[in-house]
């Protein structure tokens, strides 16, 4: 890629993205640019990509800007950087409570949100993606080329981003709930051991979810073919079919609502003048 690349914080997401793209050798070492607020912290690698004495100075180097910030931190970041930015500069906040909105309200520039999931460390995340109204096709393909080091890309407009990111980023939190509910229970019924209760369900899982994908089979077609008529499946799967849909409303009726409550926090704080 003949852009330089930026990555504003070293966490979490920070760290993991600066790992993917110098992995898969999309960006050189000198064209990978990274700030973090405690510089200590960014010596561990620099073999890898260029640290950045301050946010400013990665500003002035990159093309694409990565914004790994908690949402409390984008606003005054985005101001210390602005007067700094690249011409044609893009900007790519992680954060999907922080509305285009409120980030054109610091520069008007082209934006993109982007979401990952915790499944991109095994590269086979799904990657929620949306863009600003100054977001150019060349921009869109750039961001995919990126993205795609760490699993698919899946855009979708800005309104949609909060059930979106419910169902692949949050979604491998809610699963992993599910099937330890599913494994705490069958433990009072066996004397298998724990570990192999475990073992036995993920492994299950995981084969479930490729047989659908390789067969291009619905959650309704597997439920059908080992759920026979009058058969032990079938109760197991009435039982579910009957009790499960109220949690499962509560569930997102709650995330989302905390999600907006989010969001306006972050609004909040975008109106408040320093
Ligand atoms: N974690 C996830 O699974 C996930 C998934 C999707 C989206 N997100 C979003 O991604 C964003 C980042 O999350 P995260 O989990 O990576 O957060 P994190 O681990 O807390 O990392 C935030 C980083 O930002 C740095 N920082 C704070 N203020 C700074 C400043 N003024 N200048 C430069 N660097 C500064 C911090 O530096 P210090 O080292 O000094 O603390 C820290 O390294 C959040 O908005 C989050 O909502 C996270």
């Amino acid at each position: 890629m003949d852009k330089n690349v930026g990555i504003i914080g070293y966490g979490s997401m920070g760290k993991m993205l600066l790992n993917k793209f110098s992995q898969a050798k999309i960006v050189e070492s000198q064209a990978l640019f990274v700030a973090n607020r405690t510089v200590s912290k960014i010596e561990e690698a620099n073999d890898r990509y260029t640290i950045c004495k301050n946010n400013i100075e990665l500003a002035k180097n990159s093309d694409i800007i990565f914004i790994c910030l908690r949402p409390i931190d984008i606003k005054p970041v985005l101001e210390e950087i602005a007067p700094y930015l690249r011409k044609d500069c893009l900007l790519v906040s992680l954060n999907g409570s922080v509305s285009f909105a409120n980030l054109e309200k610091i520069t008007k520039c082209k934006f993109a949100k982007v979401i990952p999931s915790v499944t991109a460390e095994i590269n086979q995340s799904q990657t929620l993606i949306s863009y600003n109204d100054l977001i150019t096709e060349e921009d869109k393909n750039l961001l995919n080329e990126l993205l795609s080091t760490i699993g698919n890309v899946i855009e979708l407009p800005e309104n949609e981003l909060g059930m979106g990111s419910e169902l692949v980023s949050c979604m491998p939190g809610f699963i992993a709930s599910m099937f330890d509910v599913v494994c705490q229970s069958a433990k009072k019924h066996t004397s298998i051991p724990d570990d192999q209760i475990e073992e036995m369900v993920l492994d299950t899982m995981c084969a479930t979810g490729q047989l659908m994908l390789e067969n291009n089979m619905s959650f309704e077609d597997v439920v059908s073919r080992v759920a026979t008529k009058g058969g032990i499946t079938e109760v197991g799967s009435q039982v579910i079919y009957e009790g499960f849909p109220k949690t499962a409303d509560e569930m997102f009726e709650k995330t989302l609502e905390k999600r907006r409550q989010t969001a306006d926090a972050a609004t909040k704080s975008f109106n408040e003048k320093d």
